[in-house]
């Protein structure tokens, strides 16, 4: 009896920890959708392709914030084989380098999303800046 309450007890921890880690992997993959959804919004605004609503970029903006503030905490442990994730294993290896990353990106959204800008192009060099932040990052750490 023993034993197999021990069974039990291992079995369930075993897959708990396993969704546990699955609910991070899709937690930072639907970050990321976010981030992808504003950058759409954001994008043709910066480039002149779409009127510039200020209020639209500050919401854009509010919502990409809030979705990239806890991102550093959905990494808690290396990806086992058989997970679905593009997070290099670099991440894990290089956790400080990746975190310092996660915390420009994040301080340079907040900052943006504390501009008030007069005009288009002031707007612009925001975006950029926050487009550069994506690639630097993906090179390293995304597979
Ligand atoms: C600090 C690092 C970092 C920054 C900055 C970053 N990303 Fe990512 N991104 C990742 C990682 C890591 C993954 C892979 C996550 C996974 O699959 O577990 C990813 C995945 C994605 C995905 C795929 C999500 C999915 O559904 O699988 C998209 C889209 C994406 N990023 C867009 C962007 C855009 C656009 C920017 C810039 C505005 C950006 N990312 C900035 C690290 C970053």
């Amino acid at each position: 009896m023993t034993k197999f309450i021990f069974f039990l007890v291992t079995i369930l921890s075993l897959l708990s920890s396993s969704i546990f880690a699955s609910e991070n992997i899709k937690k930072r993959q639907d970050a990321m959708q976010t981030v992808r959804n504003s950058m759409k919004i954001l994008g043709p605004m910066a480039m002149g392709k779409k009127d510039f609503d200020s209020s639209l970029a500050k919401n854009t903006l509010k919502d990409f914030l809030i979705a990239i503030k806890p991102y550093k905490t959905y990494f808690p442990k290396v990806p086992s084989e058989e997970q679905k994730t593009d997070a290099s294993l670099d991440i894990w290896s290089n956790k400080e380098d990746f975190n310092k990353l996660i915390n420009n990106f994040v301080s340079t959204v907040e900052l943006a999303s504390k501009n008030k800008w007069e005009n288009t192009e002031q707007f612009k060099s925001d975006f950029m800046e926050i487009g550069s932040s994506c690639k630097s990052c993906h090179r390293k750490y995304r597979r």
